[in-house]
């Protein structure tokens, strides 16, 4: 990445951290440690991939990526709620996430369980307050909750957590793993994207804006399977070997990591031809093609 697209990320990524510092700080009507456990897991880190796609789709499709702050933070607050839940004992059972023990390790499962539907309803409540306070149409508010909601509920990430959890013992078929895939990860990636270009209102770069998050998502999973054999814990903050102590189906199982790899150049590939059609791209092109290298 160029010097000044890195200079860019790290100020979306200043942003979008000063602003989740916000929505977690002066919350006194929320009780005791769940908000200390909320922070805990949102400032631990974490590449704030999803918010920096959403305004930079925003900024492509015209609109004005700082006005859009909170907005963006409303996709990191749910990623962030389920990896916290990914996390649990009765899910992954991972002990360490973005470099710290997860947060049910450091809280409790309770806490940790309680953090992530707190944070997954606010998400929803910061949508309605940009709404409230004019800063989108109440009409812009219901398409983003609609799009939002769809991704998270049972058609998009928590539809694919439960069908990751169930392939666990067996190697499914790649198209069960796409599947499986477009879910979990895909529809938050593809929700980032489409509810940036909903916010600056350019509904025609919808489908185009959902094709791009299409290939991005399918290789940003296929890279995070390859790091869970590759990587070091170091490097991810996260476990290493999780995916196979819990004998997951991934790209790495399906196709080795060869194969994986070859798999990720090949959906950047298509990731960037369809970039091409939105003005003034350069910044998420580079972001792109970084991602396929990622070591974190
Ligand atoms: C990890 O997501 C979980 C997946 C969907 C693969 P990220 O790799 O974006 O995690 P953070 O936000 O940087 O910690
Ligand atoms: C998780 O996929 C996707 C989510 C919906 C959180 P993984 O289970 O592969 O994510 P990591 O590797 O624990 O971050
Ligand atoms: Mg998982
Ligand atoms: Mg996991
Ligand atoms: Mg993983």
């Amino acid at each position: 990445m160029t010097e000044n697209s890195q200079l860019t990320l790290n100020v979306y990524c200043k942003h979008i951290n000063d602003a989740l510092k916000a929505l977690t700080a002066d919350r006194p009507y929320l009780r005791e440690n769940i908000v200390e456990a909320m922070e805990y897991s949102l400032m631990a880190g974490g590449k704030r991939l999803r918010p920096v796609l959403m305004m930079e789709f925003c900024r492509m499709c015209g609109g004005n990526a700082a006005d859009i702050v909170d907005l963006a933070c409303s996709i990191e607050l749910i990623h962030t709620f389920s990896l916290i839940h990914d996390d649990l004992p009765c899910m992954d059972d991972d002990d360490f996430r973005r470099g710290k023990p997860s947060c049910h390790k450091q809280f409790g499962e309770a806490t940790a369980l309680l953090a992530g539907d707190a944070l997954n309803t606010l998400a929803f409540e910061v949508i309605a307050e940009a709404a409230m306070s004019d800063k989108i149409s109440p009409q812009a508010a219901v398409m983003l909750v609609s799009v939002l909601s769809k991704a998270v509920g049972v058609n998009g990430m928590i539809g694919g957590q439960i069908i990751d959890l169930a392939a666990e013992g067996r190697q499914i078929s790649l198209d069960e793993l796409d599947l499986l895939q477009q879910n979990k990860t895909g529809a938050l990636i593809e929700a980032a994207c489409v509810m940036g270009v909903v916010i600056a209102g350019k509904y025609d770069m919808i489908p185009a804006a959902a094709e791009y998050a299409g290939y991005l998502g399918r290789a940003f999973q296929i890279v995070d399977d390859i790091l869970d054999v590759t990587g070091s814990f170091e490097e991810l903050g996260k476990p290493i070997g999780s995916d196979a102590e819990q004998d997951k189906s991934t790209y790495v199982t399906a196709l080795g990591i060869e194969g994986a790899q070859q798999e990720a150049d090949r959906l950047t590939e298509s990731a960037l031809n369809v970039l091409r059609q939105f003005e003034d791209h350069d910044f998420l092109f580079e972001l792109t093609k970084d991602l396929l290298h990622r070591r974190s």
